[in-house]
């Protein structure tokens, strides 16, 4: 396909709305507050921001870049930017998109839970303030494997279809009408969460730091989150970068979204935590807080049916932006490299992850059993993403921009051409890029793994 014919985001507003929308998921609503509640609370929020600011908004500027001045797909962005003699850099696009089919493996499973317990909410199934009850709920759908894989596999049916329409008719329509709406439902559900009595106790636990807790696996757990967060390390920021405007001004939209995004996971724990200490609930429930702990704790509360269903709702809108941008990575891929319609490209891409999805979405039933380090299918594809092919491939793109790609071309990427200039800001990434993070991004991976 020419790059004149290659289709793209359309308004600085469309780029910033679907990169924010790449950016927000159930990382927010899921994977921050159950982590956050699980590694105590505000020192390990502390230990995240500063892993974002470090780490992960320098590699995020860099993956958006790359995929921008190369105008392709992650494997296809390697091989036109390496030097001929630097073949091996492609391996990186290729790790990308195993990551992505993997993610998506366990991420269209948690979506299916969600697009799943808002019809729970409504029909009143969930109407229980016993986390006992909840809990049942809760484990008939994840150990029953027919409603484990029909909802999941909807969940893939429901987001391929919009990436079937296109980046600019499909990913940026849907971003556009759904990001504002995500804002609104998460600004009323955190105005009910902090007028409760009690709900205090909920923002103490957020905000104030206990360092005893902070050691090598929080640590490392930290990163991940932060690469998770910003969806960074796979190819989805390159791929979403080659779609970016020329003119738009990558290092200021990269800051926007981190902070946009940093927003919604504050917001998404003050609507949580607060509602979980007025009712007297567990804050380090794990991964099933939101699915276990939150209908219980909205239950209990004054009109508590209307804003549980209107907190997975929000929950699915978050998550489907983030699939979205996931699915682009191996779809994008095939256009270019295979030289299929965007359709096959799809249509391929989710029968394949449904295919991989199923150890993980069984993980409860039929496949409980399969175990490898003590982990099932599902924990272990998020942990192998999250924690491994995720910082792994961050390190690399950081070597690539820093040591291959170079200062010069970096400085023309960033500047487009030489309109934007801040050498003084160019020079800060480039350092960060060349030795700070890798070097951070190695030691903290050793150290978690125990191996230093
Ligand atoms: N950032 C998304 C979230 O927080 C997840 C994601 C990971 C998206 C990797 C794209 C790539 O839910």
């Amino acid at each position: 396909m020419s790059s004149s014919s290659r289709d793209g985001f359309t308004s600085t507003f469309g780029v910033l709305v679907a990169t924010l929308g790449s950016a927000v998921g159930l990382g927010n609503i899921w994977k921050f507050p159950y982590l956050t509640g699980t590694n105590g609370g505000a020192s390990f929020l502390l230990v995240y921001i500063i892993a974002t600011l470090l780490v992960g908004l320098p590699v995020m500027i860099t993956e958006i870049m790359l995929g921008r001045a190369s105008r392709a797909n992650a494997i296809t962005t390697f091989e036109k930017l390496a030097p001929k003699n630097q073949k091996a850099w492609k391996l990186v696009g290729y790790m990308g998109v195993a990551a992505a089919v993997l993610i998506l493996s366990f991420y269209t499973e948690v979506a299916g839970w969600v697009f799943a317990y808002i019809f729970k909410a409504l029909s009143g199934q969930l109407g229980s303030t016993d986390p006992a009850h909840t809990k049942a709920v809760f484990g008939e759908l994840v150990a029953n494997p027919q409603s484990a894989l029909i909802w999941q596999w909807l969940v893939l049916g429901f987001t391929g279809a919009i990436v079937m329409c296109g980046v600019s008719k499909g990913i940026e329509v849907v971003s556009k009408k759904l990001m504002p709406v995500l804002f609104l439902l998460l600004i009323a559900l955190c105005i009910r969460s902090l007028t409760l009595p009690g709900a205090m106790q909920g923002l103490e636990f957020l905000f104030t730091p206990d360092f005893s807790k902070i050691n090598a696996a929080v640590i490392l757990t930290a990163v991940g989150l932060a690469f998770f967060k910003l969806s960074i390390g796979m190819g989805t920021m390159l791929t979403y970068g080659s779609y970016f405007r020329a003119e738009q001004n990558i290092p200021l939209t990269a800051t926007r979204v981190m902070f946009a995004d940093l927003t919604v996971s504050l917001l998404a724990g003050m609507a949580i935590f607060p509602a979980v200490f007025a009712f007297g609930f567990e804050p380090a429930a794990g991964p099933s807080l939101v699915f276990i702990t939150i209908p219980a704790v909205f239950h209990s509360m004054p009109g508590g049916s209307i804003f549980m269903a209107l907190f997975f709702i929000l929950t699915a809108i978050a998550a489907t932006g983030a699939i979205l941008s996931i699915l682009e990575v191996p779809v994008a891929m095939l256009i270019e490299r295979r030289n299929w319609s965007r359709k096959k490209a799809t249509a391929i891409s989710i029968l394949t992850i449904a295919l991989v999805g199923v150890p993980a979405a069984l993980s409860q039933s039929l496949t409980a059993s399969w175990k490898l380090f003590g982990m099932n299918a599902f924990d272990l594809f998020d942990y192998i993403s999250s924690n491994i092919l995720m910082p792994v491939g961050g390190i690399l793109i950081c070597l690539f921009a820093g040591w291959s790609y170079g200062l010069p071309k970096l400085k023309e990427a960033l500047s487009n051409g030489g309109t934007l200039n801040n050498p003084a800001l160019i020079k800060v990434l480039f350092i960060l890029l060349r030795y700070v993070a890798p070097l951070l991004i190695v030691i903290i991976l050793l150290n978690g793994f125990g191996l230093i």
